[in-house]
């Protein structure tokens, strides 16, 4: 059976690629000397507050959490997301017209194109970039254009690079900072630059701010602080990383209000939202646990210092990231100039030492010779995992 073009297109995600080559590691364990340690999905061992769980559960059982949820059911949860936006980043935001409840982040970003893109109009991704950008904007029948970013320049986008042609042309930009996956926290001058461009060469400004809570240095930039937003700005937000309720699929879109009633129509073809007991825990993380990730930053810190310094012991030094997820290196010389690139690098190194990576051209083609290590083992497992990949590092000095 024929398949679309713009599947064909789309072609095979990183993740299912990480997953297949851990699906053939795990088939063949009893041949390997090591066991798995996976380090390739950006999903916390983290816990979730409890009092979230305890709210799921005793909703559970209640009728209404077994019926679909209409979008007028969502409003103790668009309340509970405007009560945040005031309390976490002084915003004040309308839970009617400017707040949407989402199947997590992924699933906004990957809809929001559908809802505001003819096929043919042009959209802007950075490269490298979480995959949902670029895949929402293939699904649309965009025209993509991409922005580089690059290591010499700090992993900044270059806004300044785009010729005013190109930005006449866009309909949308999508990006998000922190970056995965540089694991560059970003500045909020940047968004104010990307929101200043879009209103005046009149296209859709998206922030992708899953990682608003998780800067280990600095203050993560936000959207919704940025003057005219409320014209043409959205922004997404979710319960996976900050909260650790990766799982439980639950996120939220802030923004101008045409672009709130846009993505809702569009999902009101695809689906429906989530279950009342998730949107209660959801409301609960809101309410009673808006700083859980501050706990949780001086755990990430740590094991990225202790895992930077492991790789120091054996000879390889790399710069500390100031988002708290990743870690995001680069590939040995000797191996790049041996011609091996990042996807059988990581093949490799899997296959070696029983660690799995995301190769970093899975997030554009400026990822390539580059892997992604995501911190969610607990420290002293890093330290052993790392103590493994150094020595195959050390296999290309
Ligand atoms: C930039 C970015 N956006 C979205 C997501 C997915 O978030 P969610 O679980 O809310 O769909 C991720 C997950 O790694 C991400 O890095």
């Amino acid at each position: 059976m024929a398949i679309s073009l713009r599947l064909q297109r789309l072609g095979s995600g990183v993740f299912e690629r990480n997953d297949k080559r851990k699906e053939i590691y795990r088939s063949n364990l009893k041949n390997k000397p090591q066991p798995l340690v996976d380090l390739s999905l950006g999903s916390t061992d983290l816990a979730p507050p409890e009092v979230v769980l305890d709210v799921i559960e005793s909703s559970l059982r209640r009728a209404e959490s077994s019926s679909y949820s209409l979008h007028s059911s969502t409003k103790p949860f668009r309340e509970a997301v405007s009560e945040w936006c005031e309390f976490r980043l002084g915003v004040d935001v309308d839970p009617d017209r400017e707040v949407l409840f989402l199947v997590g982040s992924q699933e906004g970003t990957a809809h929001l194109p559908l809802a505001v893109m003819n096929s043919g109009e042009t959209g802007l991704v950075l490269d490298p970039s979480y995959p949902s950008h670029l895949g929402g904007m293939v699904l649309a029948d965009a025209h993509v254009e991409r922005l580089v970013l690059n290591p010499s320049n700090n992993w900044r986008p270059d806004f300044q690079s785009l010729t005013n042609s190109q930005l006449e042309q866009l309909r949308m930009m999508i990006f998000g900072f922190p970056h995965n996956p540089t694991a560059q926290v970003g500045k909020q001058c940047w968004l104010d630059e990307a929101m200043e461009l879009g209103l005046r060469n009149d296209f859709v400004v998206a922030h992708d701010n899953p990682y608003v809570d998780l800067a280990l240095e600095g203050e993560a930039p936000v959207l919704l602080r940025s003057p005219g937003w409320r014209e043409s700005g959205i922004e997404f937000f979710s319960f996976s990383k900050g909260w650790c309720l990766g799982g439980f699929r639950l996120g939220f879109a802030v923004g101008a209000a045409s672009l709130i009633k846009a993505l809702k129509e569009l999902k009101g073809v695809v689906d429906f939202n989530q279950s009342l007991a998730l949107q209660h825990g959801a409301i609960a993380a809101l309410k009673t646990s808006p700083d859980w990730s501050m706990m949780n930053l001086d755990i990430y810190r740590d094991r990225r210092d202790r895992v930077l310094a492991v790789f120091k012991k054996h000879g390889w030094e790399f710069l500390p990231p100031s988002m708290a997820l990743y870690l995001w290196l680069p590939l040995p010389e000797r191996a790049k100039q041996q011609g091996i690139d990042d996807e059988s690098f990581a093949s490799a190194l899997l296959e070696k030492t029983g660690v799995a990576l995301t190769p970093g051209s899975g997030f554009g083609s400026a990822g390539s010779g580059w892997l992604r290590l995501a911190l969610v083992r607990p420290a002293c497992e890093l330290e052993v995992a790392t103590g493994r990949v150094a020595n195959w590092f050390n296999e290309f000095r």
